[in-house]
């Protein structure tokens, strides 16, 4: 899983999956564009990147928004000469049962979590084509293949994502671009610590692993699908679960 040199971007690495992402990449050799909408966070990647000896650049960019995923691609393309991995990592829930389901939450969820992928693999594409190589990884969800009681948005969103990953690696086979998902099962994150303790407990148990995963266990996919060790893998949609719901 060697990234030496590679030029990577991650969405959504101020915390959680994100970071544990951007610091895996830079572990490998990756020098790391680090979004996030949180200008806290995002500073303090940068930093841990550079204690690993790689460059690391905050971009607070909201992927949801057109004109802010072009400054984050511009930026990467900028201060690192291009862009050979894409993460698309950010993501948000916003829960509730089908009947009180605000358009607001939906409208919110489905901004972020799919056309945020759009723009982001839309902006990044033309540099890939350019170079004739790219990786594009995006985090959907387990919920996207098998539901869940009060994410209706969520899940759709994620299971939007295995038709648009489809879909790109269908599109840019010929130009030698990978584009695969992952979908985590249970992980433990600030995402997961916003699920009640009565329905994450039986949850946890019903994972044959028995236990959540760490952000690094979903790190340790993405390090593979970004690297050459998975150059005959497109259109994939591979479980980090656990087991859970196999
Ligand atoms: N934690 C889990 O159990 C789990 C399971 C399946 C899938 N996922 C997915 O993994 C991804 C990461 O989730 P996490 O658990 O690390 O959550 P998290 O809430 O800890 O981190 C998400 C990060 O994305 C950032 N973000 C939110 N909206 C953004 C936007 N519009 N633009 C840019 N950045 C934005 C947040 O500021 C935060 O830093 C998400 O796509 C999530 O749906 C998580």
């Amino acid at each position: 899983m060697d990234l030496t040199g590679k030029r990577a971007i991650v969405t959504g690495a101020g915390q959680g999956i994100g970071k544990a992402i951007a610091l895996k990449l830079a572990q490998q050799g990756a020098d790391v564009i680090v979004d996030d909408i949180n200008p806290e966070t995002a500073p303090q990647t940068v930093r841990e990147i550079q204690a690993l000896g790689r460059k690391g650049v905050a971009v607070i960019a909201d992927v949801s928004k057109r004109d802010h995923v072009e400054r984050m691609i511009k930026t990467a393309v900028e201060e690192l000469g291009g862009i050979d991995i894409l993460v698309n990592n950010a993501g948000i829930a916003r829960s509730n049962v089908l009947a009180r389901l605000k358009d607001e939450q939906w409208d919110e969820v489905l901004n972020v979590n799919l056309k945020g992928v759009f723009y982001g693999i839309q902006a990044a594409v033309p540099s890939m084509m350019k170079q004739r190589s790219g990786k594009i990884i995006t985090i959907s969800s387990i919920y996207g293949r098998i539901g869940a009681i009060g994410d209706v948005n969520y899940a759709a969103a994620k299971s939007g994502i295995v038709g648009l990953t489809k879909t790109v690696a269908k599109e840019l086979a010929r130009y030698n671009i990978n584009v695969n998902a992952i979908m985590p099962g249970l992980v433990d994150t600030a995402l997961l610590r916003g699920i009640p303790e009565k329905y994450l407990k039986p949850m946890i148990e019903e994972v044959p692993l028995k236990r959540v995963g760490r952000p690094e266990d979903i790190a340790n996919v993405v390090a593979f699908l970004a690297s050459e060790d998975s150059s005959y893998m497109t259109g994939a949609i591979l479980e980090v679960t656990g087991g859970w719901n196999m």
